[in-house]
């Protein structure tokens, strides 16, 4: 981790092992919370943006070795290579492994790794305990595991809150909408329709003001929005060198409708990823 004067902060690493129960340990354990005072106060909004950019040398001079290394990958055969990394992928079998024992309804690796969330944090925010009630909202959500893993946890641990939910994503029915950047596959939207939505101009793009507005306020019609998710994320194959550049506008724009839409006391998750088509 970096302080933007370039020192670094130096953080516990998981230890190294050659035991596979501490490796699954470590994997599992890769958590680090961040406490603020409780005298901070956003600045100023005047402030905001204003300050110039500003670089951190030893992160540049990474990023291009970074960037040199992975230049090499272009020389291996695509199929060659995923198929090398789902090799070394040592979560892989979770999805199998799960599948096998209970079948979850639209089982992907998303529905995974925000059931993990949902086990690991307190994300089911107190209220919706005690009113019974809860909105959820899920941000750049096609093709919709988040919601169908919250489902499956909603129905085994908190039967009685009565719970609604709104997404929203890329429509994959806008034909001007590029492909590239949107998940077609609409097996579980197909069905749920009437739970998404794509803005004013039935884009879907959040990056839309006006579409943010519209589904910030369609959400808080539904009742108290006490869950947020955003997993938005943008094909980077044809600026791999520039991943975040590319990505954080539409993370910006994910934070904004997403505070406007959520109560006090909710619970906020946003992925911060890149298009999972890239190497990796
Ligand atoms: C990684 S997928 C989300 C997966 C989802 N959470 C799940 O569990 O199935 C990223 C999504 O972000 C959407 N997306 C990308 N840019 C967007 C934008 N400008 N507005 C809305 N959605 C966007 C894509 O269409 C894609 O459906």
């Amino acid at each position: 981790m970096f302080s933007n004067s370039g020192n670094i902060i130096l953080r516990d690493k998981p230890s190294r092992s050659d035991n596979s129960e501490d490796e699954l340990h470590d994997l599992f354990n890769k958590k680090y919370q961040f406490r603020f005072s409780d005298e901070w106060r956003l600045p100023d909004r005047d402030s905001w943006f204003s300050a110039p950019p500003w670089t951190i040398k030893i992160l540049d001079t990474m990023k291009s070795r970074l960037n040199f290394h992975k230049s090499q990958l272009n020389d291996f055969s695509i199929e060659e290579w995923s198929s090398h990394t789902r090799r070394r992928n040592p979560a892989g079998e979770v999805s199998w492994k799960i599948r096998c024992l209970i079948n979850p309804e639209f089982l992907t690796q998303a529905w995974t790794k925000f059931y993990e969330c949902l086990s690991t944090y307190k994300m089911i925010p107190e209220e919706a305990c005690i009113t019974q009630k809860m909105v959820s909202l899920h941000l750049c959500e096609a093709p919709g595991a988040f919601i169908t893993s919250l489902n499956h946890y909603m129905q085994l641990h908190h039967r009685n809150i009565e719970w609604k939910w709104l997404a929203n994503t890329l429509n994959p029915y806008y034909e001007e909408n590029s492909p590239s950047n949107m998940i077609s596959d609409d097996r579980f939207m197909f069905h749920t329709l009437s739970n998404w939505d794509f803005g004013v101009d039935n884009t879907g793009n959040l990056m839309n003001w006006d579409n943010s507005q519209s589904i910030v306020s369609k959400a808080k019609s539904l009742g108290k929005v006490l869950l947020v998710t955003a997993d938005g994320s943008i094909d980077c194959m044809q600026k791999p060198d520039a991943q975040e550049e590319v990505t954080s506008p539409l993370h910006y724009c994910e934070i904004v409708t997403a505070l406007q839409a959520l109560s006090k006391g909710g619970t906020f998750i946003i992925i911060f990823a890149q298009s999972s088509v890239q190497r990796s």
